[in-house]
């Protein structure tokens, strides 16, 4: 009984508190603005020259590096762990539910790393490259601006079970969404505002289909408009085989980091489950209203966008570690 009440009022702190401000600090940060000011000072000038020819190239690469950064902040902190190889002698998170088939960029980031290490050999960190990469490409498309502080380091290790569990999975609803965000030191507005990052890039069938062939067709039966979008996403993704044909996230706009992503969730029309429990979850009073107001308002959306990316950013791994050669391998 007493366990009970704990378990319950631990729920509601999670939950209420997720709005304001997760219970546990996070650790003071270690990064600063002009880390690389003597020792590598074009080193940001290098790695948006990169990804700007990148991007142009193909705009894909914007959303690659952005969710590869997401993925190496949730598991061990933002230490470049998620670009490690398998070795003999370690197992590496690429093979992860959430990254395998699923994760790209790994050919680009070698491409910047290659660039930084001809100016300043063994100075900036792959986690950093990722870092400001990820600020770089969202610019290029469209989106806000916001100050990278660096000086991560790189980590010895990976953990392909923390890369299990904490990664968020397009299957799962809002609490345990939040709950996921809360462990990492970031609120359900951090979540809301970060998961925007949906305006740009892909999903593969793979993970709409449940949705499209599932609840997205309840949506689609009260609007005729939800009703040909549906049938598109039915032609993209037949219910057997195609899956990994993919489809945008936000079908307005898929290159432009814009809002109209929040758009598609107010119409009921995103395509993971886990976007649409943002707006129609029936716990998610809250989020549903921070769906709304980046809908109505692009700059606080870009404002709120910003401040989580940073904060996302900040969590570090508490292990340290060095500035590796290669991204794919600890040094020797
Ligand atoms: C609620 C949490 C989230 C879940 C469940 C989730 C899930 C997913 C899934 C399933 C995909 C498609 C992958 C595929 O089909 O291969 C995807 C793509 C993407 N995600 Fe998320 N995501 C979440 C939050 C985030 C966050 C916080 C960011 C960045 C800060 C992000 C950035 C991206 C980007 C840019 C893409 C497109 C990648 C591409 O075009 O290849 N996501 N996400």
């Amino acid at each position: 009984m007493i366990s009970y009440s704990r378990a319950s009022v631990l729920v509601l702190a999670m939950v209420l508190g997720a709005f304001v401000g997760p219970l546990a600090a996070q650790d003071p940060s270690q990064l600063t603005l002009d880390y690389y000011a003597k020792n590598c000072p074009h080193a940001q000038e290098i790695i948006r020259a990169e990804v700007e020819c990148a991007v142009r190239t193909n705009p894909r690469n914007a959303a690659l590096l952005l969710r590869l950064h997401f993925h190496d902040c949730f598991v061990q902190g933002c230490d470049g762990s998620v670009l490690l190889d398998d070795t003999a002698t370690l197992i590496g998170e690429k093979q992860a539910d959430q990254n395998v088939n699923s994760l790209k960029g790994f050919d680009l980031v070698d491409k910047i790393k290659q660039k930084l290490e001809a100016e300043c050999p063994g100075v900036v960190s792959c986690a950093d490259l990722l870092a400001i990469g990820a600020r770089d490409g969202t610019v290029l498309l469209g989106g806000p601006y916001w100050d990278v502080p660096v000086g991560r380091l790189d980590s010895k290790t990976a953990s392909l079970d923390l890369a299990n569990s904490d990664i968020p999975a397009p299957s799962q609803g809002l609490i345990t969404l939040i709950a996921k965000f809360w462990s990492k030191g970031l609120s359900a507005t951090d979540m809301v505002a970060l998961v925007g990052s949906h305006t740009i890039g892909v999903a593969r069938c793979f993970n709409i289909k449940d949705r499209i062939y599932g609840d997205f067709e309840l949506t689609a039966k009260f609007n005729p408009s939800s009703e040909l979008y549906l049938s598109k996403l039915k032609e993209t993704c037949p219910a057997h085989g195609g899956d990994d044909n993919t489809s945008p996230m936000d079908y307005v706009s898929p290159y432009v980091f814009d809002n109209a992503y929040f758009e598609g969730l107010v119409q009921g029309e995103g395509v993971l489950y886990s976007d649409q429990q943002m707006y129609s979850s029936l716990v998610g009073y809250q989020t549903a209203d921070l769906v709304k107001q980046y809908w109505a308002d692009p700059l606080l959306f870009f404002k709120h966008f910003s401040d989580s990316m940073v904060k996302m950013g900040n969590i570090t791994n508490p292990e340290g570690g060095e500035v590796r050669k290669n991204c794919r391998f600890v040094n020797s």
